[in-house]
């Protein structure tokens, strides 16, 4: 079983461990790998086989949408189902650029092609991609999602966002949850997701094992460059792999609900599930980690 937590003021149970659909965007969109729609059913049927039942992607996450609704449309009920708005899509030849506009009529488009793609009456939580603060009161996006949540197209409206932007949207109280950026490799929002936390929003961890290993997946050597800095490889429980050790890291951090880990590869699947039902580190282990990244120069920002 995997372990569960309460998504903020939703009130509902989301697993700690959440799926991040956009490595099944395919190559379009931001040098994506391909993907074949029978990799794209495997993942997604194995995803929910084995009780996650979080999956996040968004209006402009390549074939994402479109798999979802392919795949795992039938079993609608066994999860919830996160998206982002405020995208475009447009063909520029060899690949898609994807450049946000943050309008009234944008939003309402996005969440009627988002519904049709996905081959569902609702999406269960709504998140604007990334907006700065200007953006999002000049477009009155929060209003214009609120009538969109009135509807009932949307149970839930949420945002993606990062330092300082979030520090407004934390205080606003508009949001039912953020998505924020952490992992030990990436620290500087881990008091930013206690705040969320202790507004009562939901709280959704995005980049959590690192974005993968360096040459391997999004992940880049500056950023694993920490690791080596504080020595983390002394840390490791016999056998276990760095991404093990990054993945507990995340869910060791008191106030995160889910983090929505990438893969299209069903064995790293297998294994993100087995280290997950390990749970968080040892508090021992934790706190020394913690201890040398801020001496490697990585810490929480205040
Ligand atoms: N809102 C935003 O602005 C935003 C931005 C980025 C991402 N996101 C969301 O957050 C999700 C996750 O974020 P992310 O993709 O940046 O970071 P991530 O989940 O930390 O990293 C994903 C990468 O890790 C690799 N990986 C996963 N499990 C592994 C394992 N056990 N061993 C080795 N490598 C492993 C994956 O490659 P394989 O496929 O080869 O396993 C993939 O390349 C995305 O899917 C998306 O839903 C949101």
């Amino acid at each position: 079983m995997l372990e569960k937590t309460t998504l903020g003021r939703t009130g509902v149970e989301v697993t700690k461990l959440g799926f991040g659909a956009m490595e099944i965007r395919g190559p379009r969109i931001w040098g994506g790998r391909p993907v074949t729609d029978k990799e794209a059913e495997t993942i997604l049927n194995a995803v929910l086989d084995s009780g996650i039942n979080f999956i996040d992607t968004a209006y402009d996450y390549g074939r994402s949408e479109e798999f979802i609704g392919r795949f795992i449309s039938h079993r609608r009920s066994e999860y919830f189902l996160a998206t982002k708005c405020g995208c475009t899509v447009i063909n520029a030849g060899d690949h898609d650029e994807t450049p946000h506009v943050w309008t009234r009529e944008n939003l309402l488009h996005n969440i009627d092609i988002s519904l049709s793609r996905m081959k569902t009456d609702y999406v269960d939580l709504w998140q604007l991609h990334n907006p700065s603060v200007d953006q999002v009161e000049s477009g009155q996006l929060v209003e214009v999602m609120k009538e969109v949540q009135q509807s009932g197209k949307v149970r839930f409206i949420g945002i993606s966002s990062t330092l300082v932007h979030i520090t407004h949207y934390i205080e606003s109280g508009a949001f039912d949850s953020f998505q924020i950026p952490y992992s030990a490799l990436e620290r500087a929002h881990e008091d930013v997701i206690s705040k969320a936390a202790a507004a009562g929003a939901g709280t959704i961890i995005r980049g959590g094992v690192g974005r993968g290993e360096p040459g391997v997946g999004l992940g880049n050597a500056d950023r694993w460059e920490t690791w080596n800095k504080a020595d983390l490889d002394e840390l490791l429980d016999e056998g276990e792999s760095r991404t093990a050790f990054l993945l507990r890291f995340t869910l060791s951090h008191p106030s995160m609900n889910t983090t929505i880990v990438g893969t299209k590869n069903p064995s790293h699947l297998a294994e993100n599930l087995r280290i997950a039902q390990k749970g968080p580190l040892a508090p021992d282990i934790y706190e020394e980690a913690k201890r040398r990244l801020t001496e490697a120069g990585e810490s929480a920002q205040a």
